[in-house]
């Protein structure tokens, strides 16, 4: 991976092809790694960065407030500085990708930065804030991770993250996707935990998006369900809707050919 400095650390990323960059964000608590089936197959088409967030796989935390953490727009503004700051610089129009952290952070780039984009993709995310029992178990995960441990967190996210047939079928998803959050920091998890808590809530903001879009979700997706995603494309103007099948949450890895295709035949229409 490459490394570049920005004002708040440093971003160690992925940048491969040429042509139209593609800006791919990963979820929570893993890096960029959820992504290499699509990085190979987009690469004959786009240019791809796809990072590690602050925090998460190969980037270190760099400078985070204890208290709070680091906001969905902050993780953002750290992605604008990293398209600044690479060799050759991307100053054109993106297609961004955000796969539900990553999409919570994709709605704050489209907020903060609309003319840096091109195109959107959204996949297993949510629009909406946490409910209080959500944000409660946010909270007290931050609070407990340093002594708990990556692995505890692994263990009991993976049956959320991952559909109950692929955890029978799919041992190496299953294993790929542990291996990611038990290699991931407590402190790193403890600063996305806060700030995913104190994310804002963005159904309102959603008719506002008026570049081309593509809604991307697992038909078993326990944490971003298809209903929820159905409503959040039926309020962007220019949105499309793919259900990923035999599926959960972890779409990227559960089902990669049928992201990939669904991603390359969006860019390749807009
Ligand atoms: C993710 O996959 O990024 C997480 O499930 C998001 C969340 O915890 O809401």
């Amino acid at each position: 991976m490459k490394s570049a400095t920005i004002s708040t650390g440093q971003l160690a990323y992925v940048d491969r092809g040429a042509g139209q960059p593609v800006l791919l964000i990963h979820g929570f608590p893993l890096d960029h790694t959820m992504w290499d089936a699509q990085i190979d197959a987009l690469v004959e088409h786009a240019r791809v960065i796809a990072p590690d967030l602050r925090g998460f796989g190969q980037s270190p935390l760099g400078s985070a407030d204890s208290e709070r953490g680091i906001s969905m727009e902050r993780y953002a503004g750290d992605l604008a500085e990293l398209l600044d700051a690479i060799t050759p610089t991307i100053q054109e129009p993106i297609v961004l990708v955000g796969f539900s952290m990553g999409g919570y952070i994709a709605w704050q780039f489209v907020r903060k930065f609309p003319e840096r984009l091109r195109a959107l993709v959204q996949c297993d995310t949510r629009a909406a804030a946490d409910s209080d029992e959500a944000r409660a178990g946010r909270l007290k995960m931050a609070e407990k991770v340093a002594e708990w441990g990556s692995a505890r967190i692994a263990e009991m996210m993976g049956p959320k993250l991952i559909a109950p047939r692929s955890f029978e079928t799919k041992p190496e998803v299953v294993a790929a996707v542990r291996a990611v959050v038990e290699r991931t920091s407590p402190a790193g998890i403890a600063a996305a935990q806060l700030g995913m808590a104190a994310r804002p809530d963005m159904i309102d903001f959603l008719p506002q998006i008026k570049v081309p879009t593509l809604v991307v979700v697992g038909a078993e997706d326990a944490i971003s369900p298809p209903i929820e995603m159905q409503s959040i494309a039926e309020k962007i103007s220019n949105a499309k809707f793919v259900i990923i099948p035999e599926s959960g949450h972890m779409t990227t890895m559960e089902n990669p050919h049928a992201v990939t295709q669904t991603l390359v035949a969006f860019i390749g229409s807009i």
